[in-house]
């Protein structure tokens, strides 16, 4: 049975193939299989399993996996027709089937001077076209040349967006801090909680304050109250309209409603509808991080994830690290039946790097039919978390050390950091290999009884190990690294939506909630029409119980 690669459709499943049942059995032949023993039978093992791009070095030999396993992951890619599928997404082939778009967030990160022509147009003099009006732009404000309406500098940066206009931006603003402007402050609201926004414009002078407005649809309910809620703190400050053109500019790919809410043409920067929203860092969603570490570096981080993207696209599948991690993912989810994936930075400038591939990861290939419609008979995207180390060691390690859910890892380590704590960091390094250490090669019951364990107490004192983890190293955090690691994870995703068969670039998945979401504010609101649908008994009643709260003013 073949799968169709043919940019639209999949019109099988992956696990009907000769190579999906092949791994069925070898995983029957592997499930005893310790990581204890397969490194005692092999020396070489913690060089071999290994691979290497640009910087980015990966120790994938903590996996369960042997040499035979990674073969046939590979002819399992094969089959799925991974490589004609890498060629589409690039060629700006519509594999965004379900909304007929083509996917090309990788030509964001390429040269200049590059020819990609999309439905018989470059694509490429656009994309350097709003990336030179972002840098002359970043530059006026880093240069205090940008001015506020009254002739004051900006201080502050407050993006306001949501989902992929504010996750990537305020993951790369938090890691590239070392890189940052340090007389900008750069400031991220997302959540439509009023708690947000008045704590992000707690304490600003709204005379030396610039908001982006970020919404590719610019028509996200959230982003939209808090722009308005921006403006009205802007205009109670300084009682002219006019004053909106100097403190507010949009990124967006709806310059009609940009303009509707007042924001002028020439203060929005464009982007496309081919650029998904949790793939748009590269894109003008990314104008604070520009403004922020200024657009010589912001080049650097486009230019590291191009180098991934090449790498994706010419490495030999057992060499190339995007598809190594989706092929490891598969295997421990599909195989050894893992539901969750666990990410781990032990980096705290990568703090939000988890919550950022949470989304990426989830509103990709959370789906549960495939590209043609078909349910799925196979588990799809995994529960992506995570936090930095050393803080989960003594939060939720635990779980992982002797806990009863199997949880694979990516652990991320970088090797010069750039504070100069010698001491902190041979301490935070230390920690990081051990962990991997200990989840992989535990601690048998003679262990603990030769380190002098009282016998009833070794049930508690020893540890499973056998828990997978992929080791991912990274020479400095740079912004041109952080690009590298976005477009690895961005890969990571798209191969395993491939192979799944699902439409990684689509999230429909989200609609539900937010028609709900307007039905029930009607109601809160009493603005809700007679023939409005009728809540269910439990969210009626909820409702009746905040409307009443409401009325009487709960908490005084
Ligand atoms: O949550 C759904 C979603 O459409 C995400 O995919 C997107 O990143 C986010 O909302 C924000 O959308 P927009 O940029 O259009 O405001």
């Amino acid at each position: 049975m073949s799968i169709t690669t043919t940019a639209h459709i999949t019109t099988t499943t992956i696990s009907q193939t000769a190579q999906w049942r092949a791994l069925q059995e070898h995983h029957l032949a592997m499930e005893s299989a310790h990581l204890r023993d397969l490194f005692a039978a092999d020396a070489g093992r913690g060089a071999s399993f290994t691979a290497e791009h640009d910087g980015i070095y990966l120790d994938y030999s903590k996996q369960r996996i042997t040499a035979e396993t990674l073969d046939l992951l590979a002819e399992l890619a094969e089959a799925a027709g991974l490589g004609e599928a890498i060629e589409a997404m690039f060629a700006g082939a519509p594999i965004n089937s379900t909304e007929d778009r083509a996917v090309l967030h990788t030509a964001l990160r390429r040269p200049r001077g590059d020819v990609l022509s999309v439905a018989g147009q470059d694509v490429m003099p656009q994309i350097h076209g709003v990336l030179d009006r972002m840098a002359e732009f970043a530059e006026q404000v880093r240069g205090g040349h940008w001015l506020g309406f009254t002739g004051r500098r900006i201080r502050t940066v407050v993006n306001i967006g949501i989902g992929g206009s504010d996750l990537g931006p305020a993951m790369a603003c938090r890691a590239l801090v070392d890189f940052a402007d340090p007389d900008l402050e750069m400031r991220f609201v997302s959540n439509v909680d009023g708690g947000d926004i008045t704590e992000a414009l707690g304490g600003l002078d709204p005379h030396e304050t610039l908001f982006i407005v970020s919404s590719k649809t610019f028509g996200t309910i959230e982003t939209l109250t808090n722009a308005e809620t921006a403006r009205g703190w802007l205009l109670a400050a300084i009682a002219d309209p006019a004053a909106v053109r100097s403190h507010f500019v949009a990124v967006s790919t709806n310059t009609a409603a940009v303009a509707e809410f007042g924001i002028a043409e020439a203060n929005m920067f464009e982007f496309w509808d081919w650029v998904g929203g949790r793939y748009s860092l590269p894109s003008a969603i990314g104008l604070s991080l520009m403004i922020s570490i200024g657009p010589a570096q912001f080049q650097d981080f486009l230019a590291g994830a191009h180098s991934m993207d090449q790498h994706f696209r010419s490495a030999p599948l057992t060499q190339n690290l995007p598809v190594l991690l989706a092929l490891l993912g598969i295997w421990n989810r599909n195989f050894l039946g893992a539901q969750t994936h666990a990410v781990l930075p032990y980096d705290h400038r990568l703090a939000a790097f988890p919550g950022y591939l949470q989304q990426l990861d989830m509103e990709s290939n959370g789906k549960s039919v495939d590209r043609g419609g078909n349910p799925v008979d196979i588990d799809t995207a995994p529960i992506v978390w995570g936090a930095p180390g050393t803080n989960g060691q003594h939060a939720f390690f635990q779980l992982l050390h002797q806990g009863t859910t199997l949880t694979p890892c990516d652990f991320i380590g970088i090797l010069r950091p750039a504070h100069e704590l010698d001491n902190h960091h041979d301490l935070l390094m230390a920690n990081f290999f051990a962990q991997t250490q200990a989840l992989a090669f535990g601690k048998t019951a003679a262990q603990a009884l030769g380190d002098g364990v009282a016998p009833e107490q070794v049930p508690h004192r020893t540890f499973p190990g056998n828990q997978p983890t992929s080791t991912i190293l990274v020479d400095k955090l740079t912004p041109h690294a952080l690009g590298e690691l976005v477009a690895l994870y961005e890969h990571k995703v798209f191969t395993q939506g491939w192979i799944w068969g699902v439409g990684s670039f689509d999230q429909w998945g989200v609609e539900l909630g937010k028609t709900l979401a307007n039905q029930i504010l009607d109601q809160l609101q009493g603005t809700a029409a007679p023939d409005a649908p009728v809540l269910d008994s439990s969210t009626a009643a909820l409702v009746t119980r905040y409307t009443a709260a409401e009325r009487v003013g709960v908490g005084g």
